[in-house]
């Protein structure tokens, strides 16, 4: 394992004002997707769309990263170009999600566990091959009645440390990714309280595994009250309630933290990530984006599927990496929002 080059990948990927587009939707999330806005998802639609948004000019001044499925990493742009190709041609790292998805945890009731070890060292070989130099791997977390129990959260720690140590001695920078999902009624203490209970197992976990951390990424929920809570926490509690979390189990070594959106609005995914940013205190990582919806969702609507509109969804992709690329500074403003992109 070359430490110093996996080390080089993953500060790269979280350099100033920049971050990662997830654009890893599996096949079943991007049908959705597309079928929300009236898409039928065939590989050429596929294709169309996220050939969009890695052909945006001067995107990469914001976007250091883009985490690919694997059908993505196997495609090219309508000139032939392979899409690993155009990305890395303009400096932007490309990378894969490697996961084979969350599945119902036998014997635990509404508990997940993340598939895919078994193959892994070999896709993962196949996939440095293709160009992709990060992967990602998602584990998620289900807040409810009883749960989440011990025994899943270690599960899945488990399972990440593994997939971390693979991806470590194929050359592949790893991002960690355990998601506390938002969905519920739960509030904000809850949230932190299980996101440190999570954090914890998956940082034993990795030291357990020998994985370097400063050859890795991050990829956590930030702190917040649950979607149905009626009590809301403010943009500034929501900053302060992760950074504080973060501090006590997160080390320093590790480079980066880059947050999910997780179903927050643009707008708040990007709000929150400032306010982390613009505090009165210096962090001991980078704080930055690896935003799916948050980073797309204005594009994909702007878009709907039709050839005519490339232009616009472009500058609707571009306006959002742009004032996530301000986040990073502390020096987005909500004005921005109105501006023309
Ligand atoms: P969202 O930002 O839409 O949550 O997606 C990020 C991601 O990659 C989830 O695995």
């Amino acid at each position: 394992m070359d430490i110093e080059k996996l080390a080089g990948i993953a500060r790269k990927l979280v350099a100033d004002g920049k971050g990662i587009l997830a654009a890893d939707e599996s096949s079943g999330t991007i049908k959705k997707r597309l079928s929300g806005i009236g898409v039928e998802s065939t590989e050429e639609n596929r294709r169309a769309y996220r050939g969009l948004l890695f052909s945006t000019e001067g995107v990469e001044r914001y976007i250091s990263g883009v985490i690919l499925f694997d059908e993505t990493l196997r495609q090219s742009s309508q000139d032939g170009i392979p899409f690993p190709a155009i990305l890395a041609e303009r400096g932007i790292i490309p990378g894969i999600k490697v996961d084979k998805g969350a599945k119902a945890l036998a014997g635990f009731s509404g508990e997940k566990i993340t598939e895919g070890l078994d193959g892994l060292r070999e896709r993962l070989a196949e996939y440095h091959q293709l160009g992709a130099r990060f992967a990602k791997w998602r584990a998620v977390i289900t807040i409810g009645e009883g749960i989440p129990s011990d025994f899943a959260m270690k599960a899945n720690a488990h399972a990440l440390a593994r997939y971390a140590a693979l991806c470590q001695e194929a050359g592949l920078v790893p991002i960690v990714e355990p998601e506390v999902l938002m969905d519920g009624g739960h509030d904000i203490d809850r949230c932190r309280h299980v996101t440190a209970a999570a954090l914890k197992h998956v940082f034993s976990a990795l030291f357990d595994h020998c994985v370097a951390l400063e050859g890795m990424l991050l990829k956590p929920n930030m702190v917040l009250s649950g979607m149905d809570c009626p009590q809301q926490a403010s943009v500034e509690e929501v900053a302060q309630a992760t950074v504080r979390t973060f501090r006590q189990v997160v080390p320093a070594a590790v480079p980066g933290i880059v947050f999910l959106s997780g179903g927050q609005s643009s707008e708040l995914a990007t709000a929150h990530l400032n306010a982390m940013n613009a505090m009165d205190q210096e962090h001991p990582w980078q704080l930055s984006f690896s935003y799916g919806r948050a980073l797309q969702e204005h594009a994909l609507a702007a878009w709907g599927g039709k050839k005519e509109n490339v232009s616009a969804a472009q500058k609707a992709f571009f306006k959002r990496a742009r004032l996530n690329g301000a986040a990073r500074y502390g020096s987005y403003r909500p004005k921005m929002e109105k501006e023309a992109a």
